[in-house]
């Protein structure tokens, strides 16, 4: 079988539900792409059913026959992972995995757009979806466009690539954009990939989405639930960072209080990763996507049984 993604940080991530998570019950994996993670856990946790959501048929169908082996052990779910974990409340959850963003066959398969040379301007992993990055590119007004470049690919030239974007409209395909960023200056891939993948983060509305993933774990989670989070952006990882202190913190009184009133009773877990993990030296050479990725752990010690 020839597989077209290498799942990061995989032995980390195996370690850290090892350690910490109870070896029966579920197993969610909100992003099951090519089953590289899943096979691992099931593998690893021959108690565990697992769970495998993935909003890309294509994925979906290739992970279904790499865990053939393992049918009686996995369900799958084809949907966004914030609507699909709604399903699972009451469920005992033992551990839930995100590995969040695009896969490397979604990224290199010219026909789904997110290359630099592909000849449509699309870039959803849910090709059901119907708003793509054609409506991002050619109808967001300015100050839209400026916002995205802005914030999800901290451009400093962000005034100028929209301007040049505007006035180049209609524009088909990624090809094309390529060509206006480079008249626009921006000439080296490494300056160009932000570009696009503020693109793809804006039509996935993906930090939007780690949110909710957030959330309804939150409220599907039980004393005991582990959860790993492994995001390749800085804004992304920041969420995730942010969202763990906050579920982390005994306290919610406002930092003005001058006395807690909450009744500091408010915790509802354990961080488990102080600081993210991040891929090794070696790990980074074999496959360089992993060089963005950083895993962070939590425990639910409150959860709906709490
Ligand atoms: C980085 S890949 C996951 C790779 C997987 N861990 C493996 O080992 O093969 C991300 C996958 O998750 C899917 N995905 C990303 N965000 C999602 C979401 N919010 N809901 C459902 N699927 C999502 C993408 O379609 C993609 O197939």
């Amino acid at each position: 079988m020839n597989i077209p993604h290498i799942p990061v940080l995989l032995n980390e991530t195996i370690d850290l539900f090892k350690r910490h998570m109870n070896p029966k019950g579920y197993f969610v994996d909100c992003t099951l792409g090519f089953g590289g993670h899943s096979e691992a856990v099931l593998e690893n946790f021959p108690e565990i059913k697992l769970i495998g959501i993935d909003q890309d048929k294509d994925a979906l169908s290739f992970a279904k026959k790499r865990l053939e082996k393992y049918s009686d052990r996995v369900q799958f779910i084809n949907k966004r992972a914030s609507e699909a974990l709604k399903e699972l409340k009451g469920l005992d959850i033992s551990g839930v995995l995100a590995d969040i963003g695009v896969s490397s066959y979604q990224l290199d398969n010219k026909e789904r757009g997110f290359t630099f040379d592909a000849d449509t301007l699309d870039m959803r992993m849910n090709k059901d979806q119907k708003f793509s990055a054609y409506d991002v590119v050619n109808f967001y007004d300015r100050n839209q466009l400026e916002e995205v470049l802005k914030k999800y690919a901290e451009e400093r030239q962000f005034r100028k690539i929209a301007d040049f974007i505007i006035k180049h409209r209609p524009l088909n395909s990624n090809r094309e954009l390529a060509d206006v960023l480079h008249k626009a200056g921006i000439k080296d891939k490494k300056r160009m990939a932000p570009i696009f993948q503020a693109i793809r983060i804006e039509v996935n509305n993906e930090l939007k989405e780690l949110e909710n993933i957030l959330n309804n774990v939150e409220n599907i989670a039980k004393n005991g639930t582990i959860l790993g989070i492994i995001t390749f952006h800085s804004l992304e990882d920041r969420i995730v960072k942010n969202r763990f202190k906050e579920w982390a913190r005994k306290c919610i009184c406002p930092t003005e209080a001058f006395k807690c009133e909450c009744g500091g009773n408010n915790q509802k877990g354990v961080i488990l990763t102080k600081k993210p993990i991040v891929a090794s030296k070696e790990e980074i050479k074999n496959n360089p996507r992993s060089r963005s990725a950083k895993l962070r752990g939590f425990k639910f010690t409150k959860g709906e049984n709490g």
